[in-house]
Protein backbone atom coordinates (compact mmCIF):
# COMPACT_ATOMS: atom_id res chain seq x y z
CA UNK A 1 0.00 0.00 0.00
CA UNK A 2 2.97 2.75 0.46
CA UNK A 3 3.86 2.10 -2.63
CA UNK A 4 -0.01 3.18 -4.03
CA UNK A 5 0.33 6.14 -2.00
CA UNK A 6 3.54 7.46 -3.03
CA UNK A 7 2.61 7.60 -6.71
CA UNK A 8 -0.40 9.64 -6.97
CA UNK A 9 -2.48 8.43 -9.52
CA UNK A 10 -4.46 10.66 -11.84
CA UNK A 11 -7.81 11.48 -11.31
CA UNK A 12 -8.57 9.09 -8.34
CA UNK A 13 -9.60 9.78 -4.72
CA UNK A 14 -6.44 8.10 -3.24
CA UNK A 15 -8.36 6.47 -0.24
CA UNK A 16 -10.31 4.29 -2.82
CA UNK A 17 -6.96 2.19 -3.40
CA UNK A 18 -7.23 0.19 -0.23
CA UNK A 19 -10.56 -1.28 -1.34
CA UNK A 20 -9.14 -1.51 -4.71
CA UNK A 21 -5.44 -1.59 -5.53
CA UNK A 22 -4.66 -0.66 -9.16
CA UNK A 23 -4.14 -3.32 -11.32
CA UNK A 24 -0.32 -3.58 -11.84
CA UNK A 25 -0.25 -4.14 -16.11
CA UNK A 26 2.88 -6.09 -16.86
CA UNK A 27 2.66 -5.84 -20.55
CA UNK A 28 0.00 -5.15 -23.47
CA UNK A 29 -0.51 -6.43 -26.96
CA UNK A 30 -3.79 -5.35 -29.40
CA UNK A 31 -6.60 -4.96 -27.23
CA UNK A 32 -5.03 -6.85 -23.87
CA UNK A 33 -3.58 -5.31 -20.76
CA UNK A 34 -2.13 -8.29 -18.96
CA UNK A 35 -1.74 -8.04 -15.61
CA UNK A 36 1.53 -9.08 -13.29
CA UNK A 37 -0.06 -12.14 -12.82
CA UNK A 38 -0.77 -13.53 -16.81
CA UNK A 39 -4.58 -12.13 -16.41
CA UNK A 40 -5.71 -10.72 -19.53
CA UNK A 41 -8.32 -7.49 -19.85
CA UNK A 42 -10.08 -6.00 -22.65
CA UNK A 43 -8.76 -2.02 -23.03
CA UNK A 44 -12.17 -1.26 -23.26
CA UNK A 45 -10.94 3.10 -23.03
CA UNK A 46 -8.27 2.51 -25.12
CA UNK A 47 -6.15 3.47 -21.95
CA UNK A 48 -7.71 7.13 -21.68
CA UNK A 49 -8.68 7.45 -25.46
CA UNK A 50 -5.18 7.29 -26.59
CA UNK A 51 -4.55 3.65 -27.94
CA UNK A 52 -6.31 3.68 -31.29
CA UNK A 53 -4.35 0.86 -33.11
CA UNK A 54 -3.79 -1.89 -30.45
CA UNK A 55 -1.01 -1.73 -28.04
CA UNK A 56 2.26 -2.54 -29.18
CA UNK A 57 1.23 -2.28 -32.76
CA UNK A 58 4.54 -3.76 -34.40
CA UNK A 59 4.48 -1.21 -37.24
CA UNK A 60 4.33 1.68 -34.41
CA UNK A 61 7.11 -0.19 -32.20
CA UNK A 62 9.55 -0.43 -35.18
CA UNK A 63 9.54 3.07 -36.06
CA UNK A 64 10.37 4.13 -32.83
CA UNK A 65 13.17 1.68 -32.48
CA UNK A 66 14.37 2.75 -36.06
CA UNK A 67 14.22 6.14 -35.10
CA UNK A 68 15.86 5.72 -31.56
CA UNK A 69 19.08 4.12 -33.78
CA UNK A 70 19.18 7.84 -35.41
CA UNK A 71 17.81 10.61 -33.30
CA UNK A 72 16.12 10.86 -29.76
CA UNK A 73 15.50 14.64 -29.04
CA UNK A 74 16.19 17.87 -30.16
CA UNK A 75 15.53 21.54 -29.32
CA UNK A 76 13.19 22.70 -31.74
CA UNK A 77 14.05 26.48 -31.62
CA UNK A 78 16.56 26.93 -34.62
CA UNK A 79 16.69 22.98 -35.49
CA UNK A 80 14.52 21.11 -37.15
CA UNK A 81 14.30 17.42 -38.27
CA UNK A 82 13.15 14.44 -41.07
CA UNK A 83 10.26 13.83 -38.85
CA UNK A 84 8.81 16.80 -37.67
CA UNK A 85 8.91 17.66 -40.43
CA UNK A 86 7.56 14.82 -42.01
CA UNK A 87 4.49 14.42 -39.64
CA UNK A 88 3.82 18.02 -40.39
CA UNK A 89 3.17 16.94 -44.25
CA UNK A 90 1.39 14.48 -42.94
CA UNK A 91 -1.04 16.27 -40.83
CA UNK A 92 -1.83 18.97 -43.81
CA UNK A 93 -2.66 16.20 -45.79
CA UNK A 94 -5.70 15.00 -43.75
CA UNK A 95 -7.03 17.46 -41.58
CA UNK A 96 -9.73 19.79 -42.59
CA UNK A 97 -9.12 22.74 -45.23
CA UNK A 98 -7.64 25.81 -44.57
CA UNK A 99 -5.18 24.89 -41.98
CA UNK A 100 -1.45 25.42 -42.71
CA UNK A 101 0.68 25.42 -40.11
CA UNK A 102 1.40 22.47 -36.50
CA UNK A 103 2.71 23.35 -33.18
CA UNK A 104 3.89 20.82 -31.26
CA UNK A 105 3.89 19.78 -27.63
CA UNK A 106 3.17 16.27 -25.29
CA UNK A 107 -0.16 16.53 -24.02
CA UNK A 108 -3.81 17.61 -25.37
CA UNK A 109 -3.82 20.20 -22.56
CA UNK A 110 -0.73 21.86 -23.97
CA UNK A 111 -2.17 21.75 -27.28
CA UNK A 112 -5.56 23.58 -26.00
CA UNK A 113 -3.63 26.30 -24.18
CA UNK A 114 -1.59 27.00 -27.24
CA UNK A 115 -4.92 27.56 -29.09
CA UNK A 116 -5.73 29.83 -26.66
CA UNK A 117 -3.02 31.83 -26.62
CA UNK A 118 -2.88 32.17 -30.16
CA UNK A 119 -6.41 33.47 -30.14
CA UNK A 120 -5.36 36.10 -28.13
CA UNK A 121 -1.94 36.77 -30.01
CA UNK A 122 -4.36 36.64 -33.16
CA UNK A 123 -6.54 39.68 -32.17
CA UNK A 124 -3.92 41.56 -30.29
CA UNK A 125 -1.37 41.38 -33.15
CA UNK A 126 -3.77 43.03 -35.59
CA UNK A 127 -5.25 45.72 -33.58
CA UNK A 128 -8.20 43.99 -31.67
CA UNK A 129 -6.92 43.84 -28.57
CA UNK A 130 -10.30 44.10 -26.84
CA UNK A 131 -11.24 40.36 -28.60
CA UNK A 132 -9.56 38.63 -25.74
CA UNK A 133 -12.43 36.47 -24.34
CA UNK A 134 -13.14 32.70 -24.81
CA UNK A 135 -16.64 31.34 -25.13
CA UNK A 136 -17.13 27.33 -24.75
CA UNK A 137 -19.93 24.91 -23.98
CA UNK A 138 -21.68 23.64 -21.05
CA UNK A 139 -19.94 19.97 -20.10
CA UNK A 140 -17.24 20.32 -22.69
CA UNK A 141 -13.82 19.58 -21.32
CA UNK A 142 -10.24 20.71 -22.89
CA UNK A 143 -7.62 19.51 -20.35
CA UNK A 144 -6.29 20.98 -16.72
CA UNK A 145 -4.11 23.67 -16.87
CA UNK A 146 -4.99 26.60 -16.38
CA UNK A 147 -6.06 28.00 -18.91
CA UNK A 148 -7.70 24.72 -19.74
CA UNK A 149 -10.27 24.95 -16.64
CA UNK A 150 -11.22 28.66 -17.34
CA UNK A 151 -12.77 26.85 -21.19
CA UNK A 152 -14.07 23.53 -18.85
CA UNK A 153 -17.73 23.50 -19.23
CA UNK A 154 -17.65 21.29 -16.34
CA UNK A 155 -18.18 21.84 -13.04
CA UNK A 156 -16.27 18.26 -11.85
CA UNK A 157 -12.89 19.55 -13.13
CA UNK A 158 -12.81 22.85 -12.79
CA UNK A 159 -15.65 25.10 -10.43
CA UNK A 160 -12.83 24.15 -7.34
CA UNK A 161 -10.19 26.00 -8.84
CA UNK A 162 -12.39 28.86 -10.07
CA UNK A 163 -10.15 31.28 -8.88
CA UNK A 164 -6.96 30.45 -10.54
CA UNK A 165 -8.64 31.45 -14.11
CA UNK A 166 -10.57 34.55 -15.87
CA UNK A 167 -14.19 33.53 -16.26
CA UNK A 168 -15.12 33.12 -19.76
CA UNK A 169 -18.47 33.03 -21.48
CA UNK A 170 -20.25 29.42 -20.89
CA UNK A 171 -22.39 28.38 -23.76
CA UNK A 172 -25.37 26.10 -23.32
CA UNK A 173 -24.38 22.69 -24.54
CA UNK A 174 -27.06 20.49 -26.28
CA UNK A 175 -28.11 17.59 -24.32
CA UNK A 176 -29.67 15.74 -26.83
CA UNK A 177 -31.25 12.62 -24.43
CA UNK A 178 -33.80 15.56 -22.77
CA UNK A 179 -33.86 17.55 -25.93
CA UNK A 180 -36.16 20.25 -24.96
CA UNK A 181 -37.41 19.86 -29.00
CA UNK A 182 -38.25 16.30 -28.33
CA UNK A 183 -36.90 15.09 -30.95
CA UNK A 184 -34.94 11.89 -32.34
CA UNK A 185 -31.20 12.38 -33.04
CA UNK A 186 -31.54 11.78 -36.63
CA UNK A 187 -35.11 14.39 -36.71
CA UNK A 188 -32.78 16.79 -34.78
CA UNK A 189 -33.22 19.98 -36.65
CA UNK A 190 -31.03 21.95 -33.67
CA UNK A 191 -33.87 24.40 -32.39
CA UNK A 192 -31.67 24.76 -29.29
CA UNK A 193 -29.10 26.62 -30.56
CA UNK A 194 -31.67 29.41 -30.27
CA UNK A 195 -29.81 30.61 -26.87
CA UNK A 196 -26.29 29.97 -28.07
CA UNK A 197 -26.64 32.34 -31.44
CA UNK A 198 -27.98 35.07 -28.47
CA UNK A 199 -25.08 34.63 -26.60
CA UNK A 200 -22.69 34.45 -29.51
CA UNK A 201 -24.23 38.05 -30.85
CA UNK A 202 -24.08 39.18 -27.37
CA UNK A 203 -20.50 38.51 -26.19
CA UNK A 204 -19.29 38.74 -30.21
CA UNK A 205 -17.57 42.02 -30.25
CA UNK A 206 -15.89 40.51 -27.13
CA UNK A 207 -14.65 37.34 -28.41
CA UNK A 208 -11.65 36.06 -29.30
CA UNK A 209 -12.63 32.45 -29.60
CA UNK A 210 -15.45 29.69 -29.84
CA UNK A 211 -14.02 26.17 -28.68
CA UNK A 212 -15.96 23.17 -28.76
CA UNK A 213 -15.17 19.25 -28.44
CA UNK A 214 -16.95 18.25 -31.89
CA UNK A 215 -19.61 15.14 -31.88
CA UNK A 216 -18.82 14.20 -28.63
CA UNK A 217 -17.92 15.78 -25.13
CA UNK A 218 -16.04 12.73 -24.13
CA UNK A 219 -15.12 13.66 -20.44
CA UNK A 220 -18.61 14.83 -19.91
CA UNK A 221 -19.95 12.16 -20.15
CA UNK A 222 -20.13 11.61 -23.47
CA UNK A 223 -22.95 13.60 -24.92
CA UNK A 224 -23.06 13.46 -28.42
CA UNK A 225 -24.66 15.94 -30.66
CA UNK A 226 -25.28 15.94 -34.03
CA UNK A 227 -23.87 17.21 -36.59
CA UNK A 228 -26.30 19.58 -37.57
CA UNK A 229 -25.70 21.88 -33.80
CA UNK A 230 -22.21 21.80 -34.53
CA UNK A 231 -22.41 23.15 -38.16
CA UNK A 232 -24.12 26.16 -36.37
CA UNK A 233 -22.05 26.75 -33.76
CA UNK A 234 -19.07 27.02 -36.79
CA UNK A 235 -21.30 29.54 -38.38
CA UNK A 236 -22.39 31.51 -35.07
CA UNK A 237 -18.97 31.56 -34.35
CA UNK A 238 -17.89 33.34 -37.80
CA UNK A 239 -20.43 35.32 -37.72
CA UNK A 240 -19.36 37.12 -34.00
CA UNK A 241 -16.20 37.81 -35.79
CA UNK A 242 -14.78 35.08 -33.39
CA UNK A 243 -12.41 32.11 -34.11
CA UNK A 244 -13.50 28.91 -34.13
CA UNK A 245 -11.29 26.30 -32.20
CA UNK A 246 -11.71 22.65 -32.69
CA UNK A 247 -10.89 20.40 -29.69
CA UNK A 248 -9.99 17.32 -31.91
CA UNK A 249 -7.99 15.47 -29.01
CA UNK A 250 -10.53 12.82 -28.29
CA UNK A 251 -12.70 12.48 -31.41
CA UNK A 252 -9.64 12.69 -33.94
CA UNK A 253 -8.09 10.05 -35.56
CA UNK A 254 -11.14 7.58 -36.44
CA UNK A 255 -12.91 7.84 -33.18
CA UNK A 256 -16.35 9.20 -34.73
CA UNK A 257 -16.11 7.62 -37.69
CA UNK A 258 -14.22 9.78 -40.15
CA UNK A 259 -10.29 10.90 -39.73
CA UNK A 260 -11.77 14.15 -37.66
CA UNK A 261 -15.41 14.40 -36.59
CA UNK A 262 -15.20 18.17 -38.58
CA UNK A 263 -15.43 16.45 -41.78
CA UNK A 264 -19.38 15.10 -40.79
CA UNK A 265 -20.61 18.82 -39.92
CA UNK A 266 -18.18 20.33 -43.16
CA UNK A 267 -16.81 22.99 -40.75
CA UNK A 268 -13.49 24.46 -40.98
CA UNK A 269 -11.78 25.57 -38.11
CA UNK A 270 -9.33 28.30 -37.56
CA UNK A 271 -7.30 26.68 -35.13
CA UNK A 272 -7.35 22.51 -34.20
CA UNK A 273 -5.88 20.71 -31.66
CA UNK A 274 -5.06 17.07 -31.97
CA UNK A 275 -3.11 14.60 -29.08
CA UNK A 276 -4.13 11.17 -27.82
CA UNK A 277 -4.26 9.26 -31.01
CA UNK A 278 -1.51 11.19 -32.93
CA UNK A 279 1.33 8.79 -32.21
CA UNK A 280 -1.47 5.55 -31.53
CA UNK A 281 -1.33 6.22 -27.99
CA UNK A 282 2.25 4.93 -28.33
CA UNK A 283 3.79 8.17 -26.80
CA UNK A 284 3.13 11.58 -25.49
CA UNK A 285 2.46 14.09 -28.52
CA UNK A 286 0.13 16.70 -29.33
CA UNK A 287 -0.21 19.68 -32.05
CA UNK A 288 -2.23 22.70 -32.64
CA UNK A 289 -3.00 23.46 -36.27
CA UNK A 290 -3.35 26.44 -37.41
CA UNK A 291 -4.86 28.83 -40.57
CA UNK A 292 -2.32 31.00 -42.43
CA UNK A 293 -4.14 34.24 -41.21
CA UNK A 294 -3.15 33.52 -37.20
CA UNK A 295 0.40 32.40 -38.60
CA UNK A 296 0.63 35.86 -40.43
CA UNK A 297 -0.84 37.86 -37.45
CA UNK A 298 2.45 36.33 -35.84
CA UNK A 299 5.31 37.00 -38.46
CA UNK A 300 7.51 39.84 -38.72
CA UNK A 301 10.42 41.63 -37.48
CA UNK A 302 11.90 40.24 -34.03
CA UNK A 303 11.28 44.33 -33.40
CA UNK A 304 7.32 43.72 -33.58
CA UNK A 305 7.54 41.73 -31.12
CA UNK A 306 5.31 39.35 -32.70
CA UNK A 307 7.02 35.94 -31.85
CA UNK A 308 4.27 33.42 -30.19
CA UNK A 309 6.76 33.14 -27.03
CA UNK A 310 5.70 29.75 -26.06
CA UNK A 311 7.78 26.53 -25.65
CA UNK A 312 8.01 23.14 -24.10
CA UNK A 313 11.03 21.11 -23.52
CA UNK A 314 9.88 18.44 -25.59
CA UNK A 315 8.00 20.30 -28.41
CA UNK A 316 8.48 17.71 -31.60
CA UNK A 317 10.34 14.56 -29.92
CA UNK A 318 11.92 12.95 -32.92
CA UNK A 319 11.37 9.53 -31.48
CA UNK A 320 7.29 10.57 -30.70
CA UNK A 321 7.12 12.09 -34.03
CA UNK A 322 8.42 9.06 -35.69
CA UNK A 323 5.46 7.10 -33.87
CA UNK A 324 3.20 9.83 -35.20
CA UNK A 325 4.04 9.63 -38.97
CA UNK A 326 3.87 5.78 -39.11
CA UNK A 327 0.45 6.13 -37.96
CA UNK A 328 -0.68 8.30 -40.30
CA UNK A 329 1.00 5.92 -43.10
CA UNK A 330 -0.85 2.98 -41.73
CA UNK A 331 -3.87 5.08 -41.68
CA UNK A 332 -3.54 5.83 -45.02
CA UNK A 333 -2.46 2.27 -46.22
CA UNK A 334 -4.36 -0.05 -43.96
CA UNK A 335 -7.43 1.77 -44.93
CA UNK A 336 -8.30 2.21 -41.49
CA UNK A 337 -10.99 4.77 -41.37
CA UNK A 338 -13.03 2.73 -43.65
CA UNK A 339 -11.93 -0.72 -42.29
CA UNK A 340 -13.42 0.62 -38.33
CA UNK A 341 -17.34 0.48 -39.57
CA UNK A 342 -18.15 -2.54 -39.55
CA UNK A 343 -16.62 -3.12 -36.57
CA UNK A 344 -17.62 -0.13 -34.81
CA UNK A 345 -21.23 -1.00 -36.20
CA UNK A 346 -20.89 -4.29 -34.57
CA UNK A 347 -19.46 -3.10 -30.97
CA UNK A 348 -22.78 -0.86 -30.79
CA UNK A 349 -25.25 -3.44 -32.15
CA UNK A 350 -23.58 -5.86 -29.30
CA UNK A 351 -23.97 -3.26 -26.40
CA UNK A 352 -27.37 -2.38 -27.87
CA UNK A 353 -28.90 -5.50 -27.79
CA UNK A 354 -27.37 -6.31 -23.82
CA UNK A 355 -28.86 -3.33 -22.15
CA UNK A 356 -32.25 -3.08 -24.74
CA UNK A 357 -35.39 -2.65 -22.16
CA UNK A 358 -33.23 -2.16 -19.10
CA UNK A 359 -35.49 0.18 -16.77
CA UNK A 360 -32.00 1.73 -15.66
CA UNK A 361 -30.68 2.95 -18.76
CA UNK A 362 -31.64 6.05 -20.77
CA UNK A 363 -29.54 5.52 -23.55
CA UNK A 364 -27.65 3.90 -25.49
CA UNK A 365 -25.45 6.21 -27.62
CA UNK A 366 -22.81 6.15 -30.51
CA UNK A 367 -21.05 7.60 -32.77
CA UNK A 368 -18.20 5.96 -35.01
CA UNK A 369 -16.35 3.61 -32.44
CA UNK A 370 -17.83 5.17 -29.34
CA UNK A 371 -20.43 3.38 -27.70
CA UNK A 372 -21.97 4.95 -24.52
CA UNK A 373 -24.62 3.39 -21.89
CA UNK A 374 -26.56 6.53 -19.24
CA UNK A 375 -27.66 4.66 -16.51
CA UNK A 376 -30.35 6.28 -14.52
CA UNK A 377 -33.19 6.18 -11.45
CA UNK A 378 -35.22 5.05 -14.75
CA UNK A 379 -35.75 4.90 -18.06
CA UNK A 380 -39.15 6.81 -17.80
CA UNK A 381 -38.19 10.07 -15.82
CA UNK A 382 -34.54 9.64 -17.25
CA UNK A 383 -33.70 11.33 -13.83
CA UNK A 384 -29.82 10.63 -12.88
CA UNK A 385 -28.74 8.51 -10.02
CA UNK A 386 -27.58 9.91 -6.77
CA UNK A 387 -24.25 10.88 -7.43
CA UNK A 388 -23.33 9.56 -3.90
CA UNK A 389 -24.17 5.93 -5.11
CA UNK A 390 -21.34 5.80 -7.31
CA UNK A 391 -23.16 3.33 -9.34
CA UNK A 392 -20.96 3.54 -12.53
CA UNK A 393 -17.83 3.50 -10.67
CA UNK A 394 -19.13 0.12 -9.17
CA UNK A 395 -20.48 -0.97 -12.95
CA UNK A 396 -16.30 -0.31 -13.96
CA UNK A 397 -15.11 -2.28 -10.74
CA UNK A 398 -17.62 -5.05 -11.53
CA UNK A 399 -16.25 -4.83 -15.22
CA UNK A 400 -12.53 -5.39 -13.84
CA UNK A 401 -12.95 -7.62 -11.95
CA UNK A 402 -14.76 -10.33 -14.77
CA UNK A 403 -11.53 -9.08 -17.05
CA UNK A 404 -12.49 -5.81 -19.08
CA UNK A 405 -10.90 -2.38 -18.19
CA UNK A 406 -14.69 -0.72 -18.76
CA UNK A 407 -14.47 2.65 -17.00
CA UNK A 408 -17.21 5.66 -16.21
CA UNK A 409 -17.72 9.51 -16.05
CA UNK A 410 -20.76 9.19 -13.40
CA UNK A 411 -23.08 6.89 -14.32
CA UNK A 412 -22.19 6.99 -18.26
CA UNK A 413 -19.86 3.78 -18.85
CA UNK A 414 -18.31 3.73 -22.12
CA UNK A 415 -16.58 1.96 -24.86
CA UNK A 416 -14.30 2.95 -26.73
CA UNK A 417 -11.44 0.32 -27.56
CA UNK A 418 -8.59 -0.05 -29.53
CA UNK A 419 -9.64 -0.42 -33.38
CA UNK A 420 -8.25 -3.69 -34.03
CA UNK A 421 -10.89 -5.62 -31.52
CA UNK A 422 -12.69 -8.48 -33.29
CA UNK A 423 -16.03 -9.62 -33.05
CA UNK A 424 -15.44 -12.09 -30.61
CA UNK A 425 -13.50 -9.99 -28.42
CA UNK A 426 -16.57 -7.32 -28.81
CA UNK A 427 -19.43 -9.77 -27.60
CA UNK A 428 -17.28 -10.79 -24.72
CA UNK A 429 -17.07 -7.17 -23.94
CA UNK A 430 -20.78 -6.63 -24.04
CA UNK A 431 -20.97 -9.97 -22.30
CA UNK A 432 -19.05 -8.58 -19.50
CA UNK A 433 -20.63 -4.92 -19.56
CA UNK A 434 -24.10 -6.60 -19.10
CA UNK A 435 -22.91 -9.16 -16.36
CA UNK A 436 -21.52 -6.14 -14.32
CA UNK A 437 -24.31 -3.61 -14.56
CA UNK A 438 -26.28 -6.93 -13.76
CA UNK A 439 -24.29 -7.31 -10.52
CA UNK A 440 -24.45 -3.99 -9.17
CA UNK A 441 -28.42 -2.85 -10.54
CA UNK A 442 -30.17 -6.24 -11.84
C1 LIG B 1 -11.33 16.78 -25.67
C2 LIG B 1 -10.11 16.82 -24.80
N1 LIG B 1 -9.34 17.90 -24.82
C3 LIG B 1 -8.24 17.99 -24.08
C4 LIG B 1 -7.84 16.96 -23.26
C5 LIG B 1 -6.61 17.07 -22.44
O1 LIG B 1 -5.62 16.23 -22.96
P1 LIG B 1 -4.44 15.72 -22.02
O2 LIG B 1 -5.04 14.86 -20.96
O3 LIG B 1 -3.55 14.96 -22.95
O4 LIG B 1 -3.79 16.94 -21.46
C6 LIG B 1 -8.62 15.80 -23.21
C7 LIG B 1 -8.26 14.69 -22.33
O5 LIG B 1 -9.01 13.80 -22.05
C8 LIG B 1 -9.80 15.74 -24.00
O6 LIG B 1 -10.60 14.66 -23.98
Amino acid sequence: MNGHKALWHPCTQMQDLEQHPPLRIARAEGVYLYDSEGKAYIDAVASWWVNTLGHCHPRIMAAIKAQAATLDQVILANCTHDPAEALVAGLLEVVPPGLAHALFACDGSSAVEMALKLAYGYFAHTGRPERRRFAYVTRGYHGDTAGCMAVCGNPYYAAFYKDLFVPQVELPGPDCLRCPAGRTREACAAECFGPVQAMLEQHGPELAGVIVEPLVQCAGGFRMHPPAWLKKLADAARDAGALFILDEIATGFGRTGTMFAAEQAGVTPDLMCVGKGLTAGSLPLSATLVAPPVFEAHYGEFASLKAFLHSHSFTGNALACAAAVENLKIFKEDGVVEANRPKAALLAKAVRERFAGHPQVGEVRTTGFITAVELVRDRESLEPLPWQARTGFRVSRAAIARGALLRNLGDVIYFMPPYCITAEQTERLADIARQAVAEVLG
